[in-house]
């Protein structure tokens, strides 16, 4: 086998039947919403990590902090043999964690993007040689089949992604990674914390103006996919923090009237002037909450490491 194997689970055509299932629901219903992992084809990706670069968004450079710092002790608290990545990206910041890893044998990400798992593939395995990479490209919501690697595995799902996740959908998903892993395997969590609301806000909604691209990206996947007429610059982008619910939202709110086509769905969607759809939310954390939901799913929690000023935190859990 060569060393860099990329696997899809879902045909392409599962991908789009499910883009069509969000968009008919998401838009036809009150308030609208959809789902963020539309933002990811090549140029989302792209812009995701130009947003990394933003001095504004901190999330990144607090939980590679993080990971530089705390890389030798994952590594020997865990002896991973296997790394699976859930949302891997540019499976930048795992490089530390690679490196450290000292009798890891096959490195697994799993992602959507096709396109962010070659580049990330052939980048590591220039530093990496002997690593056997097996990159899945999966919705790491659905389950999955994961090759037959050797153990103990170390699941790392980094970045804070999981704020992305709705609370039911935490739940669940977090059921479905202890279902993937043997007693005694890890999971390695990144969380963001929750912060005052400018420093939050702030990282959300750039002067630069990149987040807001980022976020009527997914228009132009709503038009090229299912051949829709959205003309992205009827909208503004909206970041706004929900204190009840601790967690940031990113909408797209319509400057005026109107109405898209979206033929692909035999679909005609309506904004009212100032009608906002939801595009993601991006929850914040505290240490008793991420605590509680992973016992809750199985997972007991042995490490939890912040960065300096306290921004994010890495947590370190035990399947029971
Ligand atoms: C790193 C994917 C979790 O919620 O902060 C960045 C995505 N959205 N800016 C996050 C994102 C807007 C991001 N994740």
């Amino acid at each position: 086998m060569s060393p860099l194997t990329i696997t899809r689970t879902l045909p392409a055509d599962a991908t789009a039947a499910a883009l069509r299932a969000d968009v008919t629901h998401g838009l036809t219903r009150t308030p609208k919403q959809l789902p963020p992992k539309w933002f990811y084809d090549a140029r989302g990706s792209v812009l995701f990590e130009e947003i990394t670069r933003l001095p504004d968004y901190y999330p990144t450079r607090a939980e590679r902090e993080i990971l530089l710092a705390r890389a030798g002790d994952i590594a020997a608290a865990t002896g991973a043999r296997t790394l699976i990545e859930l949302g891997s990206g540019s499976s930048d910041k795992t490089r530390h964690l690679i490196g450290a890893l000292t009798g890891l044998h096959t490195y697994l990400p799993v992602d959507v993007s096709e396109s962010a798992l070659a580049a990330a593939g052939r980048a590591l395995l220039s530093d990496h040689p002997t690593l056997t990479v097996h990159a899945l490209v999966a919705d790491f919501q659905e389950g999955f089949p994961l090759p037959g690697t050797p153990g103990p595995r170390l699941l790392a799902f980094l970045g804070g992604t999981i704020g992305n996740l709705l609370p039911e959908e935490r739940a669940a998903f977090l059921h479905r990674v202890r279902e993937l892993l043997a007693p005694g395997d890890a999971l390695l969590l990144g969380t963001d914390l929750v912060k005052d609301e400018a420093t939050l806000v702030a990282a959300y909604d750039d002067p630069t103006g990149v987040t807001a691209e980022f976020n009527k990206n997914v228009l132009a996947v709503i038009n090229r996919e299912l051949g829709a007429d959205f003309d992205p610059a009827d909208f503004r982008h909206v970041a706004l923090w929900n204190a009840e619910r601790e967690w940031i939202e990113m909408r797209l709110r319509a400057r005026k009237e109107l109405t898209a086509k979206i033929p692909a769905l035999d679909l005609a969607v309506t904004f009212a002037r100032g009608e906002e759809v939801r595009t993601e939310v991006s929850a914040k954390f505290r240490e008793d909450g991420v605590r509680a939901e992973l016992a809750a799913a199985g997972f007991t929690l042995s490490r939890w490491w912040t960065d300096r000023a306290a921004r994010f935190a890495l947590s370190l859990s035990v399947r029971a």
